[in-house]
């Protein structure tokens, strides 16, 4: 599984680094609001720091023409290195921008898609990845799992390079439906990764095992005293 977290909450990634899969963190406006007051740059170069130079960071642009877009483009390359990954919105200004960046041999990851036709534009135009909005198409009537579907299918068989890296989710069972359905790669809070974790049945079990260890081999024993 290709698992980003999508968080800009340090002592949260550092949290999870150790536990959970990661390739990179993913960023965008609303999750660094979420911060509170944070230094763009600083902030993003403590992220850079504590994910190494392996994973991939995605950071999203704010100009909405291409002019624009490839400015700050080059200003994220500059400041965070040339590894950064430079997240666009698939508009018209944002497939023009994605040609010229990919020509930069910038790293593209086409972002805020809804639907199949914007999805396969995004793979036309180069981007290396392309985030489909699993919960937010859910919300308005589309069907997610269908537009995953179909752009794996179009971009296997159109040899794309991209890959689908899906986003938005707003718990654990969109995440496995997107996988499900061919995403190559999830961007989730590592909160909802815990999550899959918080079944009640889960630490039951793990508590029967103890009492019925503890009956056997004595309260407070474990397997290194029995060594001795
Ligand atoms: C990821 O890169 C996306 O920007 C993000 O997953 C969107 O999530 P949201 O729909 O919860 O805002």
């Amino acid at each position: 599984m290709e698992c980003f977290f999508d968080t800009a909450n340090i002592p949260e990634i550092e949290k999870s680094l150790s536990m959970y899969p990661c390739l990179g963190v993913t960023t965008n406006p609303s999750i660094l609001k979420s911060e509170g007051s944070v230094d763009f740059f600083p902030h993003l170069l403590q992220i850079r720091q504590l994910i190494g130079n392996q994973r991939s960071l995605h950071v999203q642009l704010i100009a909405q023409d291409c002019q624009g877009m490839l400015a700050e483009a080059a200003v994220l390359h500059e400041t965070l290195g040339q590894r950064v990954f430079v997240k666009v919105p698939v508009t018209e200004q944002g497939l023009r921008a994605m040609r010229h960046l990919k020509n930069g041999g910038y790293n593209v990851t086409a972002t805020a898609i809804y639907g199949k036709m914007q999805g396969l534009l995004a793979l036309e135009a180069g981007a290396d990845y392309i985030a489909p909005y699993c919960n937010r198409m859910q919300n308005m009537d589309v069907d997610p799992w269908d537009v995953i579907a179909c752009l794996r299918q179009l971009g296997d068989e159109g040899q794309y390079p991209g890959r689908i890296l899906a986003a938005s989710f707003k718990n654990v069972g969109q995440i496995m439906a997107a996988l499900e359905h061919g995403a190559h790669a999830i961007t989730v809070p590592p909160a909802m990764l815990r999550s899959a974790l918080g079944l009640p049945a889960i630490q039951r079990a793990v508590d029967d095992f103890t009492a019925d260890w503890e009956d056997t081999f004595g309260a407070g024993t474990n397997i290194t005293d029995l060594l001795r």
